[in-house]
């Protein structure tokens, strides 16, 4: 596995690749992998001839008072790992070379990113398009694979693609989990050991609404109940929302008349956790 730190070196490569006729596959990623980035690059390794991951903690996503700082690391860790799932490429800029200092364009899907994470997080989407988009212009991937977790950013970035007509397949790959049902995330490390214990109930507490919607309780309702549910098993934790969404628009539904997309974020000390279920009535 090559570790190329220089977007020019990566474009080069990637531009010799498509020359020669290879299926060039992407993973984007900030780092810090689990066994969920792991199954993306699994997939996506199925799906191409080379493999690029990339790992790049974008200040751009990041706003005011989050992470940004703080993201967990572990550049060895992530190398070796990366090149035992069979990745061609480790892409990983320092923080300066994907961004000029005068940088001044911006790509937005603003329709989708009104609700949700979008609605909490101002500059996030924004953020994610724009990179994503960079490094579709980089590896030029015919394929890219994304979790299902952060739903949301799969939605506009399938829609980014579509309307922007950018010659990639953007694959959704379903979420990984703990045994105990715990979506996994690099910001899992935030949690304490007591709040590492209770955060299952937020797996626990969807599949309770989805089963409550699949047997006819209106909307209102069933997120009367998560909420209810959430603060009797997760006290320490503090809603930021629970919301059922159309599934491809990310507009909150009333009435449930075809598939819908529970998803929450919870607060929980230093982790904002978020997780979904899409309920197919
Ligand atoms: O999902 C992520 O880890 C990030 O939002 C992404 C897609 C790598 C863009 O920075």
């Amino acid at each position: 596995m090559n570790v190329i730190t220089d977007p020019k070196a990566l474009q080069a490569q990637c531009l010799t690749w498509r020359n020669e006729g290879l299926r060039i596959g992407l993973v984007p990623t900030m780092g810090y992998f689990h066994d969920g980035h792991l199954a993306l690059m699994e997939r996506a390794r199925e799906l191409c001839d080379k493999l690029v991951v990339s790992l790049f903690v974008n200040p751009a996503q990041f706003g005011e008072n989050e992470d940004l700082d703080s993201y967990p690391h572990d550049m060895e860790g992530d190398s070796a790992k990366a090149e035992a799932r069979g990745a061609d490429v480790l892409f990983a800029p320092p923080a300066g070379a994907m961004y000029e200092p005068d940088h001044a364009t911006w790509i937005e899907v603003p329709e989708l990113g009104k609700h949700l994470c979008g609605a909490q997080r101002p500059v996030h989407f924004r953020g994610v398009c724009t990179v994503v988009a960079k490094l579709f212009m980089l590896a030029q991937p015919a394929v890219a694979v994304f979790g299902q977790k952060d739903w949301q950013q799969l939605a506009i970035l399938k829609r980014m693609v579509r309307d922007l007509n950018i010659p990639v397949e953007i694959i959704g790959h379903e979420i990984v989990r703990e045994a105990d049902g715990l979506a996994l995330s690099s910001r899992n490390a935030y949690l304490t050991q007591e709040e590492r214990a209770a955060a299952p109930a937020i797996r626990k507490g969807l599949l309770e609404l989805a089963d409550r919607i699949r047997a006819g309780e209106d909307v209102a309702a069933a997120k009367r109940g998560l909420a209810e549910n959430f603060a009797a098993s997760l006290p320490m934790g503090e809603v930021d929302y629970i919301e059922i969404v159309d599934p491809e628009r990310i507009v909150p539904v009333e009435e449930v008349d075809g598939p819908v997309l529970a998803a929450v974020a919870i607060r929980m000390g230093r982790a904002r956790l978020i997780d979904n279920i899409l309920i197919e009535v």
